[in-house]
C-alpha cells in the first residue's frame, strides 16, 4: 500500500486518481481549498482516504503537507494537480498573479517538501500536471503557458539531478492536452477526454516510471507539431 499525497483533489484529475488510487487499496492524502468535495471523497474512501483543507499558496502550505504526512505514516508520491489560468485579451495582472502563485510558487513548495522527504529516506515519486501549454507561447492565457513551462523544464531539472544521485527517486511530467474539467477553458476544444480517461493513462505512465507522458496519448502528435512549427508560421496563426 502506497502513501499518495495529491495536491488538488477536490474536482478533476486529481480527484479522478484520487478515487483511482484509494480503490486500489492505496492510502490517499487529498488536498484542496473545498472542504465540501474532500468530506465527499472522504466519505466515498473511508479508509482510504484522508483530507487536509488548506490553500497551497497560503503561509501554512508545508505545516499543512507536514500533518498530511503525518496521518499517512510516511510519504511515497506526491502529485501536483493544483492548478489555475484564466482566458484574457486584456493583460491582468491579477490573473498573471494568481496563474503564478498556483502553478509556480505552490509547486515548488510542494516540490521541496516532498523532495526533502525522498532524499531522506531514499526513494519516491514526484508527479506534476503541467501542460501541452507548455510548449509555446499563448497569447490568450501568457501567464498560464509560462508557468506550465516553468514545471516541465523544472521537472527535467530535477529529475536527471535525481538519475545522477543513483538512488530510487522517479519524476514524471504530465502534459494533458484538453480533459473535461473547469480548466479546459478556451475556443476550438478538440480531443477532449473525460477525466476518468486522462487519470488511469497517468497512473498507468507512474507506474512505468515515464519521465514524461502526453495524455490523452494522441496529444504527442500535437505535441511534436507544437515544438517544431517555425516561428515565423506559429506567431501569424497563434
Ligand atoms: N483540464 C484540462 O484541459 C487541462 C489541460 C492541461 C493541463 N491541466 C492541468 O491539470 C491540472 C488539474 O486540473 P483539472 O483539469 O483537473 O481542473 P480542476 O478540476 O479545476 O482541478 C484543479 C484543482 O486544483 C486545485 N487548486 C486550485 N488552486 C488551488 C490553491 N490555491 N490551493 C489548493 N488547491 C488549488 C483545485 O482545488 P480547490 O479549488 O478546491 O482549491 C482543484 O482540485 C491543473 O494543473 C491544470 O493546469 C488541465
Amino acid at each position: 500500500m502506497q502513501k499518495i499525497i495529491i495536491v488538488g483533489a477536490t474536482s478533476g484529475i486529481g480527484r479522478e486518481m484520487a478515487r483511482l488510487y484509494a480503490g486500489a487499496g492505496h492510502l490517499v492524502g487529498a488536498t484542496g481549498r473545498r472542504q465540501e468535495l474532500l468530506y465527499t471523497l472522504q466519505l466515498e474512501f473511508p479508509n482510504h482516504v484522508i483530507t487536509e483543507c488548506f490553500d497551497i499558496t497560503g503561509p501554512g502550505a508545508t505545516a499543512h503537507l507536514e500533518s498530511l504526512t503525518r496521518k499517512l505514516g510516511g510519504l511515497d508520491l506526491l502529485v501536483y494537480s493544483a492548478g489555475w489560468g484564466e482566458i484574457m485579451d486584456s493583460l491582468d495582472w491579477a490573473v498573471d498573479k494568481g496563474t503564478v502563485d498556483v502553478n509556480v510558487n505552490g509547486f515548488l513548495e510542494a516540490v521541496h517538501f516532498a523532495w526533502r522527504i525522498f532524499v531522506d529516506q531514499g526513494h519516491g515519486h514526484l508527479v506534476t500536471l503541467s501542460s501541452i501549454a507548455s510548449i509555446r507561447g499563448n497569447r490568450h492565457s501568457p501567464a498560464y503557458s509560462a508557468a506550465k513551462a516553468f514545471q516541465s523544464t523544472y521537472f527535467e531539472g530535477l529529475s536527471i539531478k535525481a538519475r545522477h544521485m543513483k538512488i530510487p527517486l522517479y519524476l514524471t511530467d504530465v502534459q494533458p492536452g484538453f480533459v473535461d474539467t473547469q480548466m479546459a477553458k478556451g475556443p476550438g476544444r478538440f480531443w477532449v477526454a473525460p477525466p476518468e480517461k486522462a487519470a488511469r493513462q497517468i497512473l498507468q505512465a507512474i507506474n512505468r516510471r515515464r519521465w514524461r507522458v502526453y495524455v490523452t496519448h494522441r496529444w504527442w502528435i500535437i505535441a511534436k507539431i507544437a515544438k517544431w512549427i517555425p516561428s515565423w508560421l506559429y506567431h501569424r496563426i497563434g
